[in-house]
């Protein structure tokens, strides 16, 4: 094959176009890192097309996820876009947006490429439409390690008392806001998270698959202690995206930050080296995962130059260099672990061992329709703290949204 160079002027790509638009939300710092990592074997891989990106900064994703949604109703999709593996991916399929990428699997050698669970969760009917690029840790408190020793802290909470223990220190060492927060899906993961720790993860998954109460006492309880770990949080956290509480880290005016393994990445693109990380307290040995995968939508104008990025995503060498970036790891299980920093082999390790469990604000575990309901109800109790509201809004977010009895 022969290398082609564009053969159009323009950025926008056309009707016999040699330019595959990808479209994310990744446009900066670890997440630009993992992209740029694919792209480079896309151009190896694929010469006989050219990358054009697509991606959508700021909003942490939120604005990309308006601009796609809109585009799709227009019917001007874009050559390929990110999707959540799970319930978030059922949505384009269900509203018949995506091509079946049944007889690819089979010619790339994919169906035993990846864990049979993620393939189930990337399987609707019977057909597969999405090709995964990664698996996510959701649940990793992410710590400054020199804060941390300035107040004592030596050892990493293993229970949520204990780590109510190591805030009440931080503050006392004069740490006003010593646990770093964002607005929308960020706290939606810090809830989470200690729901895994208040509930265990066979009930945390049961609030996803209906056979978990939203309304019983121990989610009240729960909601307290969540109430009570935003008394630790720095007071404008509704304002700030992820990036912006990783800051307060880095910049030492915060100790903690629950956040996914995304944050590895970017702390490194940023060369931020004095970082700790520890599963959430109390989460014990719980891997809570997502999957970024990529799709061929229907009506993508350039299928073959889409097919060709998705045997580079689904490839061992562009998932390690993707990866290795990225923070995440490889949804392929035959990836070593030569060349990932040492964040990556120690999930690597965890992955092959702990319990799984899925997310709602990154599509593994709801909808979008569920998680904007959370979202809100989560965004109300940030500034009016009531308690017994959240847990009503969050039962009917489950009863409109959830699995039907
Ligand atoms: C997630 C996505 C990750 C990462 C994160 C923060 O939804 O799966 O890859 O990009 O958002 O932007």
């Amino acid at each position: 094959m022969f290398a082609t160079v564009a053969c159009s002027s323009s950025e926008e790509p056309g009707e016999g176009t040699k330019k595959v638009e990808v479209f994310t939300w990744w446009a900066d710092g670890g997440e630009k890192a993992g992209l740029d990592g694919l792209v480079g074997v896309f151009k190896t891989d694929c010469a006989d097309y050219e990358f054009l990106n697509g991606a959508v900064a700021g909003g942490a994703g939120s604005n990309a996820k308006q601009v796609l949604a809109s585009r799709l109703q227009q019917n001007d999709p874009p050559d390929t876009f990110q999707a959540h593996a799970g319930a978030e991916l059922s949505d384009y399929i269900n509203d018949d947006q995506l091509e079946d990428l049944s007889a690819q699997y089979t010619e790339w050698g994919l169906t035993n490429a990846f864990p049979k669970g993620l393939i189930d969760n990337l399987t609707v009917g019977g057909k597969i439409y999405s090709v995964p690029a990664n698996i996510h840790r959701a649940n990793v408190l992410w710590s400054n390690k020199t804060v941390l020793a300035k107040a004592g802290i030596t050892k990493d909470a293993t229970t949520i008392d204990g780590f109510f223990a190591d805030l009440d220190k931080l503050k006392a060492a004069g740490v006003a806001a010593p646990l770093a927060l964002g607005k929308d899906w960020t706290q939606q993961m810090l809830f989470e998270a200690l729901l895994i720790s208040k509930l265990g993860p066979e009930k945390f998954n049961g609030l996803w698959n209906g056979s978990t109460p939203w309304t019983g006492a121990e989610m009240t309880a729960a909601i307290n202690d969540y109430k009570r770990l935003l008394t630790y949080t720095n007071k404008d956290r509704d304002t700030f995206d992820w990036t912006d509480a990783e800051k307060l880290l880095m910049d030492g005016k915060a100790a903690y930050q629950l956040m996914g393994d995304w944050e590895a990445a970017d702390l490194d693109a940023k060369g931020f080296k004095d970082y700790g990380w520890s599963v959430f307290p109390g989460n014990g040995n719980v891997f809570q995962w997502l999957a970024d995968s990529f799709v061929l939508p229907k009506g993508a104008k350039n299928a073959d130059g889409t097919k060709c990025w998705l045997k580079t995503v689904g490839s061992a060498t562009g998932q390690a260099a993707f990866n290795q970036k990225k923070g995440s790891i490889p949804a392929r299980t035959d990836v070593g672990t030569d060349g990932f920093p040492a964040y990556q082999q120690a999930a690597m390790a965890d992955w092959k061992t702990a319990t799984q469990v899925p997310s709602c604000p990154h599509g593994s575990a709801c909808a979008q329709t569920w998680q904007g309901a959370v979202g809100s109800a989560q965004g109300k109790f940030s500034s009016d703290g009531d308690v017994a509201a959240l847990q009503t809004a969050l039962a009917s977010a489950a009863a409109e949204f959830g699995p039907k009895k």
